[in-house]
């Protein structure tokens, strides 16, 4: 890496200079050489300019953005997913060309981090993110836990977002023992793995191929056994019409929610609960599209914010109660 040598006495006016420049690279320690001081440096730089084996912070986890120069903090986003080793990152049009400074910052200042990926969105019939390595290790393999349990996913291969925890937590306590729970987008199956860790007879199923693997990995992992978990590689629209008396079913494809509530209401028993995952604009009833979809058949009972999508929009979920007809 490439470092600016300057003498001791011109050190710290060199670091302002740097600094203001956007040049020095905080994620590395100034090593002193005799009588000189080295900045490492993350842009070029004017004078001395050497090259070293970099020292890396051992600072511990903080505020990675402190690791960047100034100029950059305030372009790098404070938050971002973590699954197992690996962080997945957003970043605005003005901050993309610093991906790669800001991934090094992010990997030199958390220990357990081993790859840090770009994230351009989910997309396509699967949903499965568009996701580059641009530091670390190209290994989107993870093992994640969460809520006491634990799932592994290929993220390169699966839909799978860690921000749905509190809301798999919040469905696995309304969950009765020995209940009927369905999930026909169930992806790697971290609704339905916490449904059945919480007592209920499980069907799970997901169009993508690739689930198959990862659902029933992370059914062994959390050690439940095909009495109570179930996964099939189907299509929803196969599927559901033939299934009835579920006294739970999670409908989680958001950009399609209302493709599939008939058959999903008429897959829940009379009296039984259906949690539907749609996308809202922030501010807006959501309820309203859903309830004309429902017309007598159910009701929505309560309508909670999972976590915000996007600048204007919003993942939401209503809890609707099928009516007894
Ligand atoms: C938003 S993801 C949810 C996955 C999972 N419930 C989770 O929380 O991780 C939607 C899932 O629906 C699946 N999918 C999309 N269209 C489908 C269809 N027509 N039939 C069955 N599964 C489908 C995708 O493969 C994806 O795994």
């Amino acid at each position: 890496m490439k470092h600016l040598r300057v003498s001791c006495r011109e050190a710290e006016a060199a670091r302002h200079a740097l600094e203001r420049s956007g040049v020095l690279h905080s994620a590395y320690l100034p090593q002193r050489e005799g009588d000189s001081v080295l900045w490492p440096l993350c842009g070029a730089a004017d004078g001395d300019v050497v090259e070293r084996e970099p020292r890396q912070c051992q600072r511990p986890a903080g505020d990675y953005r402190q690791q960047l120069p100034s100029t950059l903090r305030r372009l790098a986003p404070r938050g971002f997913d973590l699954l197992g080793h690996a962080a997945i990152l957003r970043l605005s049009d003005e901050a993309e060309p610093h991906a790669i400074l800001i991934a090094e910052a992010l990997l030199a200042s958390h220990g357990q981090l081993r790859t840090v990926a770009l994230d351009s969105g989910v997309d396509g019939r699967w949903r499965v993110r568009a996701l580059r390595v641009i530091a670390g290790e190209d290994d989107l393999v993870v093992h994640h836990r969460e809520n006491g349990l634990r799932f592994e996913v290929d993220l390169r291969q699966v839909f799978f977002s860690p921000r749905l925890a509190t809301e798999r937590a919040r469905i696995a306590a309304l969950v009765r023992p020995g209940e009927r729970f369905l999930d026909p987008f169930a992806g790697a199956a971290p609704f339905a793995v916490s449904a059945a860790a919480a007592g209920a007879q499980v069907l799970a199923a997901d169009g993508n191929p690739a689930a198959q693997r990862w659902a029933e990995r992370n059914s062994a992992l959390n050690n439940l056994s095909s009495e109570n978990f179930e996964f099939h590689i189907a299509l929803a629209e196969t599927l559901l019409p033939s299934l009835r008396d579920f006294d739970r079913v999670v409908l989680n494809h958001p950009t399609a929610h209302l493709n599939y509530l008939e058959p999903a209401l008429a897959a829940t028993r009379p009296g039984g609960s259906l949690h539907l995952y749609l996308l809202a604009n922030r501010g807006e009833d959501a309820t309203a599209e859903t309830a004309a979809a429902l017309v007598e058949r159910g009701r929505v009972e309560a309508q909670r914010l999972v976590h915000p999508f996007s600048p204007g929009r919003e993942l939401r979920v209503l809890d609707i109660r099928r009516g007894s007809s």
